[in-house]
């Protein structure tokens, strides 16, 4: 502190507060018939509890907003309870992170801005992750707080694109031949991830302005024609969207397991 109390930039820069909003309220159709996605189990512990354990291993993130199914807020709750440590505050804390439970709504959007109407005043960064996105590295996590805090009013995590992608005139009944319109060149293409970080004001901002639907954050704070940028992502951040990639998370568990045994 400088001598007129006044903290100095880099002061200011470690005393921004971090919470996450996790959307976990979807049903996971594309995932096939069975419990809401976010409740199925990787390694026999659901998804969201890894995905929850992937925000609270950054030290920079003090509370976790969990979005659960509209009905489904007590059973999310009680798992959080279970899967706590020795010593964590029922109902309260996992360690030094906090987490609260809300109900979602129909959309991933609603649901977030639901997240976001729970969330303390004293935190001025905010994180959105989605639980369908499990193994996240907490590298990945930090690079995303580090870049909001160093001025950035929205950051995504983004990995260039294997595929080549074409954008078509989508057709009317699914699997029938799509006219191709145009090759977007791929160099310039990036297939982004969460969590992505923003200024708390610059979202909520955004989340009360922009109506359509989007699936992604970001993307409405670009509507509101502010400054969006990347940082590495992460190929362990992908999104278990289809069955195949339920199969992959296992092989990356059971790949984490062999190497801490090593
Ligand atoms: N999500 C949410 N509320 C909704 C819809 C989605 O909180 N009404 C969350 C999901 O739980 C997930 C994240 O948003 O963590 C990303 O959405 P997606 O992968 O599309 O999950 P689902 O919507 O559950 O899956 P699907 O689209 O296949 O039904
Ligand atoms: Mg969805």
């Amino acid at each position: 502190m400088s001598d007129d109390s006044r903290p100095s930039p880099a002061e200011a820069r470690t005393e921004s507060r971090v919470a996450a909003v996790i959307p976990a309220a979807g049903r996971g159709v594309r995932l096939g018939p069975g419990a809401p996605k976010a409740l199925r189990t990787l390694s026999g512990t659901p998804m969201l509890i890894h995905a929850v354990r992937a925000l609270a291993a950054s030290r920079h993130v003090s509370l976790v907003i969990v979005v659960a199914p509209p009905d489904g807020a007590a059973e999310v709750k009680s798992l959080l309870d279970a899967h706590a440590l020795p010593g964590d505050t029922p109902g309260g804390s996992w360690g030094r992170t906090d987490f609260l439970v809300v109900p979602g709504g129909d959309s991933r959007q609603e649901s977030v801005r639901l997240g976001l109407d729970a969330l303390p005043p004293e935190y001025d960064v905010v994180l959105v992750h989605d639980a369908a996105r499990p193994l996240v590295p907490v590298d990945t996590v930090d690079a995303v707080i580090e870049a909001v805090r160093d001025g950035a009013p929205a950051v995504v995590p983004a990995l260039p694109l294997a595929d080549t992608v074409k954008e078509v005139e989508p057709a009317a009944v699914p699997g029938t031949p799509e006219p191709v319109l145009a090759t977007p060149e791929r160099a310039r293409l990036r297939a982004v991830q969460t969590p992505q970080g923003f200024d708390r004001d610059t979202l909520v901002r955004a989340h009360a302005t922009v109506t359509e639907n989007v699936t992604d954050d970001a993307s409405m704070v670009e509507q509101l024609g502010l400054r969006v940028v990347t940082v590495p992502g992460h190929e362990e951040a992908f999104k278990v969207t289809r069955p195949l990639d339920l199969v992959l998370a296992e092989a990356v568990l059971t790949r984490r397991r062999l190497n801490d045994g090593f």
